[in-house]
């Protein structure tokens, strides 16, 4: 359970490259970070491109003029100078600026937290990988919905047998909000979204699907895609050659079978992220949009919905606890959950403490490169003709994954 109490020793200064005044996820960051001011401290920022713009936002929320720069580079140098510089750095900015902005700052001595999807190859992200071990320093990846703690009760049940085998994996993250294209000549942040350029080389697989990756391996960290086939299509023409909608077949190594699906263009839909694993005799569903309920249905018996926070839940689950039953949490605790995480993992670096490390399951830099790899896998199918292609994992596997 969690209450605000103190997890390290002091909190980190915390700056933010981007997600400035019309950022669309910047303010998801200052609430999982911010949520309990015993773990970040805001205390710097490059929050937008726009440089007046982003220093008249920072006052606004409360960080002083001076330390409102102009740009990343800037605020790295004149950071370095203060005895209270800044330590760890997130980064909300779109796709493409990703890279050299992390590396500037691992560069620079921080810690850093990315969006995702990382980078736009795998090979930057094992770049990115070596220098952070260089450095001795932490990358963490903000796939945000995997806070949620009923995926640890997921995980648990899986690991504990509960549903037998896996042997179907049945995943979606979609909505309707680029059904037509308004929003590609009106939106700054769908603009950028479907330019290759900035982007990278996936619309919606990266976009979206990257999170809901991430979060199956979270649950199943044992099954391994062995081969998959992607079909992506750009029903917006203009959105060619990125995809707004997509379809992936995966065959695992255990011999289970999975499909994901993937759109911005699904008409009307709100709540389209979901998760069913089926085992041989049972099988689990959870939907963002029910955050705080998970079905189990074993075969034969009543539906089971398993409700956050009762005393029946297992105690990876319940560690993440902070409300309280009777009560409904949702992505801000989500994101608090990731970002405390963060922290953890920042402190036990700093303590050189390995052991501590290794324990903390958390989206670290390995996780980063594995939905890059995801990316990678699924646009070399699609862009063959929708063919089956052996999956090409990370080289090396977090112990914590
Ligand atoms: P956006 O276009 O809405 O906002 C980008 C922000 O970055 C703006 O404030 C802009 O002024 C600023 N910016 C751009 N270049 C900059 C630079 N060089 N230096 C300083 N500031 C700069 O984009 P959005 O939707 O917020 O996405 C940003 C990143 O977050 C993307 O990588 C996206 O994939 C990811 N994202 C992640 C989500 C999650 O749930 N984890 C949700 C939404 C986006």
């Amino acid at each position: 359970m969690l209450n605000g109490e103190r997890r390290i020793a002091r909190p980190l200064r915390w700056a933010m490259v981007g997600g400035g005044r019309l950022g669309q996820v910047g303010y998801k960051h200052r609430i999982g970070a911010l949520r309990d001011n015993t773990a970040f401290q805001l205390v710097a920022g490059a929050f937008d491109i726009e440089p007046e713009r982003g220093k008249d936002f920072g006052v606004n929320i409360g960080v002083s003029e001076g330390r409102c720069y102009p740009d990343y580079k800037t605020m790295f140098a004149s950071e370095a100078l203060r005895e209270d510089g800044i330590e760890v750095v997130s980064i909300a900015t779109p796709n493409g600026t990703h890279y050299e902005i992390c590396k500037a700052a691992l560069e620079a001595g921080l810690h850093v937290i990315c969006e995702k999807p990382l980078f736009f190859t795998s090979e930057e992200g094992e770049n990115i990988k070596a220098l952070a071990k260089k450095k001795d320093k932490i990358v963490g990846v903000t796939y945000g919905f995997s806070g949620n703690q009923m995926l640890l009760q997921m995980r648990a049940m899986i690991e504990q047998g509960k549903i037998g085998d896996i042997r179907v994996v049945d995943l979606q993250y979609t909505h309707g909000f680029n059904s037509n294209d308004k929003s590609d000549k009106t939106s700054d942040a769908q603009k950028w979204r479907i330019d290759p350029k900035v982007a990278g080389p996936s619309f919606v697989l990266g976009d979206l699907s990257t999170h809901t990756y991430y979060m199956s391996q979270l649950i199943m960290p044992e099954m391994k895609i062995k081969r998959l086939l992607c079909d992506r299509q750009s029903f917006i023409e203009s959105r060619a050659p990125l995809e707004d909608n997509a379809f992936v077949m995966m065959q695992y190594e255990n011999g289970a079978v999975g499909r994901l699906w993937t759109s911005s263009i699904n008409a009307g839909c709100m709540d389209g992220h979901r998760i069913r694993i089926v085992g041989t005799n049972a099988s689990l569903e959870w939907w963002d949009s029910k955050p705080n309920e998970l079905r189990y249905e074993v075969q034969g018996e009543s539906i089971q919905t398993l409700i956050r926070a009762m005393p029946y839940l297992d105690e990876a689950c319940m560690a993440d606890e902070r409300l309280g039953a009777l009560h409904q949490e949702g992505l801000s605790e989500s994101w608090a959950n990731i970002y405390l995480k963060f922290a953890i993992a920042i402190d036990a670096k700093n303590r050189k403490d390995e052991e501590a490390l290794s324990n903390l399951v958390y989206p670290d830099i390995d996780a980063g490169i594995a939905g890059i790899r995801w990316i990678e896998n699924c646009v070399r199918s699609a862009d063959n003709g929708a063919v089956w292609v052996e999956f090409e994992a990370n080289k090396e596997l977090s112990s914590t994954q």
